[in-house]
């Protein structure tokens, strides 16, 4: 056990003194977490290999997962990449800084913990005030993953790292809740045509319109897996309650949330119900008897009609509904289009593959 110190700082404009002290630790080879506009990251020093090792012990996460390193600005790229296709510094100048991750040749200077051995390294340009100031502050590049415990939903408050993470790192800096709210979309520049391998807070659709020829890939599931995608198995967000994804026609989904948490209550079930607010308006009447006996607890995230506003919501209405003592979270969707795709995408994981087609 290490003290985790906690320093507040402002989302907009960091007192520059709170964040000399986060980039010096960086420099010391200390784990520091910050918020990006996406999630918050537990960072190190990527070109400090010892640094890095202490990031997948403080997380328990398998060495076999690669990091994403962080840039103060496009300028750094060629620090760490040995090759940058046109395609890339177009997608790059186009959507830097912000939630896009770009897989590109990896450079020996990187070492290879950060990339799990892969020849390939994960860059990103965050936009948030307090990690664009922290990366410039720190002068090298930063690695870091979300900065839960694996396997446990993504971090977007200060209170979520500490959750998972206090007394294994150095230092938190809490600027608040993120933004976007869930992780940047990974584009992989290493193959020809380039290749989405995970949905994030920039969507498929603002991607085509700079590089047209992206092709989104089943991202999941099957053995093969693991070599497709690094770190993307299906069990990767799943919380201690056992997730359902129901999909399919709005009233089926309705009726077969309603019906199944009847009978799982009946057999003494708790259920937690995680929706959009336009689905639990919908099921308010046939809930609102169990919610009142407190076997149902209902939980929302955002409302379809405010795509952003879900994936802004949802890890937190995750944890909170896993933090009671249901044993059984019965989710629906807000669709695929949008940032919705990468909202799904995190639901699926929860789910552990579990969808339930009505
Ligand atoms: O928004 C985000 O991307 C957040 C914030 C902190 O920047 N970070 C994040 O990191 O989500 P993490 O570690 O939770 O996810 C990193 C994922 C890995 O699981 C892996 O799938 C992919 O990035 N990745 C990293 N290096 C890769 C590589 N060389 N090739 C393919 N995928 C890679
Ligand atoms: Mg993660």
């Amino acid at each position: 056990m290490i003290e985790t110190r906690v320093l507040r700082v402002d989302a907009t404009q960091p007192d520059p003194a709170v964040i000399d002290q986060a980039a010096l630790a960086i420099r010391q080879g200390k784990l520091v977490a910050f918020p990006t506009e996406t999630v918050y990251g537990l960072g190190a020093n990527a070109l400090d290999a010892e640094a890095v090792k202490r990031i997948f012990e403080a997380k328990d996460r398998p060495a076999t997962d690669p990091l994403i390193v962080h840039l103060a600005h496009i300028g750094q790229l060629s620090t760490c990449a040995s090759q940058v296709p046109p395609a890339a510094r177009k997608l790059g100048l186009a959507f830097w800084a912000g939630p896009l991750t770009m897989v590109l040749p990896k450079r020996p200077a990187v070492p290879d913990c950060v990339t799990a051995g892969l020849p390939s390294v994960a860059l990103r340009v965050p936009s948030h005030p307090v990690a664009r100031a922290l990366m410039e502050m720190a002068g090298v590049p930063v690695a870091a993953p979300s900065a839960n415990r694996f396997s446990r939903p993504s971090p977007t408050t200060a209170a979520h790292v500490l959750a998972d993470l206090e007394g294994r790192i150095d230092l938190v800096l809490d600027a608040g809740p993120t933004d976007i709210g869930i992780e940047s979309t990974i584009v992989d520049f290493t193959v020809d045509p380039p290749i989405m391998r995970r949905p994030g807070g920039l969507t498929l659709e603002q991607i085509r319109t700079i590089v047209p020829g992206v092709v989104a890939r089943a991202w999941y599931g099957g053995p093969e897996a693991a070599q497709i995608a690094p770190g993307q198995l299906t069990r990767h967000y799943a919380p201690r309650a056992e997730v359902t994804l129901y999909e399919g026609t709005p009233e089926r989904v309705i009726h077969w949330v309603a019906a199944d948490t009847r009978t799982l209550t009946a057999r003494g079930a708790r259920v937690g119900v995680l929706a959009p607010e336009e689905d639990l308006r919908a099921l308010a009447t046939e809930l609102a008897p169990l919610a009142a006996s407190g076997r149902v607890k209902v939980r929302p995230y955002g409302a379809r009609s405010s795509p952003e506003r879900s994936a802004r919501e949802f890890f937190a209405a995750l944890r909170a509904l896993d933090e009671t003592d249901v044993t059984h979270i019965l989710a629906t969707s807000i669709g695929t289009d949008g940032v919705g795709l990468a909202v799904r995408d995190r639901l699926f994981r929860a789910a552990e593959g579990r969808v339930r087609k009505v």
